[in-house]
């Protein structure tokens, strides 16, 4: 696949940018800003054509409907201080209405930077309708998506490029070109961990137990898949007597799998990391992972939160930003957010 460059655009372009705006929020205060941090480089490098105008947009949660505990004003506040760190000044707005297109119009005309208000607000996101955005892609030339978390969505605003002249920003394609070199031609045998507490992974574990050579279940996944015939590569870790930590026979079986890979990929914890009492199983992993030659990867937010904490995550080849959206592109090949 060719996935053309946001370097491509040209000057006076009004561009939509789709970034992951779903961020760890406290008390109305970002927590974790590094998903933005990750798209400011495609957003200055529109930001620096000349006369170009940049339209934010993305999701924040899964709200049902409109609910201010979803908004995305603290994000845009967050992105605003972001870009005055690096000593730019831009005007900037942020809409709470996207079908007030007046009020959108004057938005785009009179600011450098428009964001706008969560598009989970509006259903014809999560059900693939963009009329919602009809006026939005009238008043603009470009789509960039920069949202590496959603590709695997159907959803209106990742499928924009199927309506817009389209290009992929800096950090979306530095994902898939990590993801790819784990999936096209991986370095043999290939290793998948699945951990975690979120059973929707185990919806992928059918069609990557067919293309891998191991799949290893920590984490919360042998309660999930308790009584269920698991393929022969498939190999369920046993947990200690409290449910919360991988077993230490499971660590040293699982260490002797990983030493022998090729490549590794891995998404979610072995246990409840948070307590010193369950993280053995997630450190052990991550120590043999770390010794290892194999290109490695992790994704998920929890996942490399609890490797950043333990000191490791410098010991993987390439932290993705998506669980969800590595898994469904190890199973499928593909993603919903190009043809
Ligand atoms: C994420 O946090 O992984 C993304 O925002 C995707 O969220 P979703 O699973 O609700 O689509």
């Amino acid at each position: 696949m060719n996935l053309r460059s946001v370097a491509e655009i040209e000057n006076n372009k009004r561009v939509i940018l789709r970034m992951d705006l779903d961020v760890p929020i406290e008390v109305n205060q970002v927590v974790d800003n590094s998903r933005l941090k990750k798209s400011l480089p495609t957003l200055r490098m529109l930001l620096d054509k000349k006369n170009a105008r940049v339209v934010i947009i993305g999701h924040r949660g899964r709200p049902e409907g409109r609910d201010e505990k979803f908004s995305l004003r603290p994000v845009y506040l967050e992105l605003v201080n972001l870009l005055e760190d690096e000593g730019d000044l831009y005007e900037t707005v942020f809409i709470e209405n996207i079908e007030d297109s007046d009020r959108l119009a004057r938005a785009i005309n009179t600011n450098h930077v428009v964001v706008v208000e969560n598009l989970r607000f509006w259903k014809g996101e999560e059900e693939n309708d963009a009329k919602f955005l009809d006026e939005l892609v009238g008043m603009t030339d470009a789509f960039v998506n920069d949202a590496i978390t959603v590709a695997h969505r159907k959803h209106a605003s990742v499928m924009l490029f199927e309506k817009m002249d389209s290009y992929y920003g800096l950090n979306f394609i530095e994902e898939i070109e990590g993801l790819n070199k784990a999936i096209e031609n991986p370095v043999k045998p290939v290793t998948v961990i699945l951990g975690g507490a979120k059973e929707d992974k185990l919806k992928y574990l059918d069609e990557i137990s067919k293309k891998v050579d191991n799949v290893l279940l920590g984490g919360m996944m042998p309660i999930f898949v308790e009584g269920k015939t698991m393929a022969s590569n498939v190999e369920v870790a046993k947990l200690k007597d409290n449910k919360l930590d991988i077993s230490d026979d499971s660590i040293k079986s699982f260490r002797k799998i990983i030493e022998k890979a090729g490549t590794i990929i891995w998404a979610g914890s072995m246990g409840k990391y948070e307590d010193e009492d369950n993280k053995r199983g997630t450190m052990e992993i991550a120590g043999a992972i770390a010794k290892s030659k194999a290109y490695s990867i992790l994704g998920g937010g929890d996942t490399s939160a609890a490797l950043r904490n333990m000191g490791l995550i410098h010991k993987i080849s390439f932290v993705s930003s998506g669980g969800g959206v590595m898994l469904e592109y190890l199973a499928k090949g593909k993603l919903a957010a190009w043809k």
